[in-house]
């Protein structure tokens, strides 16, 4: 029998789900069949049917989405229960001072906040596609990115994903959950 290891994204622009595809295709094997499913259709799934759960979210202006909160809220014993892991995707955590769960700020902010207690919790730096955001966002990411000391090039895309990490992350997973 194989474990079953459910991952969930809360995203905007992709980058949140493309680490998720990248995570559930690395666990995938002999022993782990995964599911990925954005968090806006976690409600049609029985998550109990799951032996391993992964949830992902990013930032956006200082802040996970509403839904990310719903959702830990209504199934925080399940979690605790499970062997659950969450991973935060966020610009801040380019910074290699900024990208463990205690030095970032959003993630230190999640877990002052709620109750749960993953067996592993990952910081990911994220994505800057200035061609995509609309011109209010783009001028904002922009200063932001001035005063921080990051790419500028409005005309450019900035993947700042740290493949190498998310390959621990999956690694340290494995060693942590079923099987
Ligand atoms: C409008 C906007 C606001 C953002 N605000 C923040 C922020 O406050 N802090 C941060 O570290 N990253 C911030 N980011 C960067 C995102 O976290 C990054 O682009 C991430 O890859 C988005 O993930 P997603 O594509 O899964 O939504 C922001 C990005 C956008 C487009």
């Amino acid at each position: 029998m194989a474990y079953k290891t459910l991952i969930i994204y809360s995203t905007v622009d992709g980058q949140t789900k493309k680490i998720s595809n990248y995570i559930a295709e690395k666990l995938e094997g002999n022993t782990v069949t995964t599911t990925v499913c954005n968090i806006s259709s976690v409600g049609s799934i029985n998550l109990s049917d799951f032996d391993n759960v992964i949830v992902g979210a990013s930032i956006r202006y200082g802040k996970y989405r509403k839904q990310l909160y719903d959702f830990l809220k209504i199934n925080l014993d399940f979690l605790n229960d499970t062997k659950s892991a969450f991973f935060s995707v966020n610009v801040v955590a380019r910074k290699e001072q900024k990208n463990t769960p205690e030095t970032n700020p959003y993630t230190k902010n999640l877990f002052k906040k709620i109750q749960w207690q993953p067996v592993l919790i990952g910081v990911f730096a994220g994505k800057v596609n200035y061609p995509h955001y609309n011109f209010v966002n783009k001028m904002i990411i922009k200063f932001i990115m001035f005063i921080t000391k990051g790419p500028t090039n409005t005309s450019q895309v900035y993947e700042f994903t740290n493949w190498e990490l998310v390959d621990d992350f999956i690694d340290e997973f494995r060693k942590r959950s079923h099987p």
